[in-house]
């Protein structure tokens, strides 16, 4: 079960606000149903839900069951919502320390010219047992062009052409079906490939090759994940309701002058859930001078810096929490002999007990000092709950822009700071 609950977000709304925002989100949800609205030639994330590619599927898992068989390292080479869809749901659902099969790593997500030459030293760094390390290199990007992918891709690629026989057999390229850079070198070198479809922009590109490649190498169930997305596909197209008090909750909050979002949560591993978030509505609904900042805290640790902040700074904040029921915990705390620690009270209780209390103690006092808070809660950590998570906040986006009156689907300010960089290198 992923359960939406926006009571301690309403209750900071007068009732003609609410109302007002629930039938423009009405209205809004219509327009993405029916593809009428800015942008519809970019709904292919519906698309692949409604008329789901089992045959695709089955390719991804079985060419992942081959890779996580044979490799050391399987580096993941993309940025923004080329990358982060997959770091997202493989940190939520993988342990914190070791893991079974290969090690993921990310490259091409920035141009630090430190991380390229100690992630090719760690590359040719051999194992424990003295063996070369058996490295596959997934290259993403939909463009094939952008700046940070395709340069760390130059790096890695002409690494695994000098140390493998089979170099296309350890290069996979997720691309568009045709055009970019990637196409070409795929020819020219027989490289595996994967097609982003033409209709599914980056940022809702995790149920596709895009996401599904690098989640299934890392042993997460991907049938599971997907047939969950479909699900909640499918009982949305029914039931609306949810996802539109959840768009329409948000966006009277921003009418009503709340501009930054807190997506907050007690559970470390679901941070680069966070960040896909943020991607996913920040590049969508910051157009034409409007959109709510959205960022990111993990707490208790950011309490103990952004706590002051959110508790009496300036009051224009929302906050979202990600919140797991039943997250694994099994260390009780233990009565000690003598108490000098003072933690006696806490006896009989495991860590998730007390870390859930932090939770409903924060959300007390930063309602109290008038933060509006929305609560998205996941019974369990699990591939189902993030695949129903995963559609939610990719529809809810959609509603919300389309509130907003602006295009979900496009990101054309991201485009300046490229025009300037490639200027200033001569391009
Ligand atoms: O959401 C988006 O469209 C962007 O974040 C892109 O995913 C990102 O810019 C990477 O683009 P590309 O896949 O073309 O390399």
């Amino acid at each position: 079960m992923l359960n939406i609950d926006v009571s301690k977000a309403r209750s900071f709304l007068s009732d003609e606000e609410f109302n007002g925002a629930l039938e423009k989100a009405k209205e809004s949800f219509e327009l993405v149903k029916s593809g009428q609205g800015e942008g519809a030639e970019m709904l292919g994330w519906r698309t692949l839900l409604s008329d789901p590619n089992d045959a695709e599927l089955e390719k991804i898992d079985s060419l992942a069951t081959q890779i996580r068989a044979d490799a050391d390292v399987f580096v993941v080479c993309g940025i923004g919502g080329s990358y982060l869809g997959a770091r997202a749901v493989i940190d939520a659902l993988s342990p914190f320390f070791g893991n079974d099969g290969p090690e993921i790593v990310y490259a091409g997500h920035h141009l630090s010219g430190k991380y390229v030459n100690q992630l090719i030293d760690y590359l040719e760094e051999p194992n424990d047992d003295g063996e070369p390390k058996s490295v596959y290199v997934n290259v993403i990007s939909k463009s094939g062009s952008t700046l940070e992918t395709a340069l760390s891709f130059r790096i890695l690629r002409s690494w695994v052409h000098d140390h493998y026989d089979n170099p296309s057999e350890r290069i996979i390229c997720t691309t568009s079906e045709e055009g970019g850079v990637l196409n070409p070198l795929v020819d020219e070198y027989g490289y595996s490939k994967f097609v982003i479809p033409d209709g599914v922009g980056g940022r809702f590109s995790v149920l596709t090759p895009v996401g599904l490649l690098p989640i299934a190498v890392a042993g997460i169930d991907i049938k599971t994940l997907f047939y969950e997305a479909v699900s909640k596909y499918e009982e949305i197209e029914k039931d609306p309701s949810d996802a539109i008090e959840y768009a329409a909750a948000r966006y009277a909050l921003y009418k009503s002058g709340k501009d930054i979002e807190v997506i907050a949560s007690f559970e470390p591993e679901l941070q680069y859930i966070g960040h896909w978030m943020q991607q996913l509505l920040a590049e969508s609904e910051a157009k034409d001078g409007e959109g709510m900042f959205p960022t990111i805290s993990t707490f208790s640790t950011d309490l103990h810096s952004l706590g002051q902040l959110i508790q009496q700074g300036k009051r224009n904040l929302v906050e979202t929490f990600l919140i797991v029921e039943n997250a694994e915990s099994t260390k009780q705390i233990e009565k000690s002999d003598k108490n000098i620690d003072g933690l006696d009270y806490l006896a009989g209780k495991n860590f998730h007990d007390i870390n859930s209390t932090a939770l409903e103690g924060t959300i007390q006092a930063h309602t109290e000092g008038e933060v509006p808070v929305i609560k998205l809660i996941m019974e369990e950590l699990n591939a189902q709950h993030i695949g129903e998570f995963i559609y939610l906040l990719e529809v809810v986006t959609a509603i919300y822009c389309y509130c907003l009156g602006v295009n979900p689907f496009n990101q054309p300010g991201v485009e300046d700071y490229k025009s300037a960089m490639y200027k200033l290198l001569g391009k």
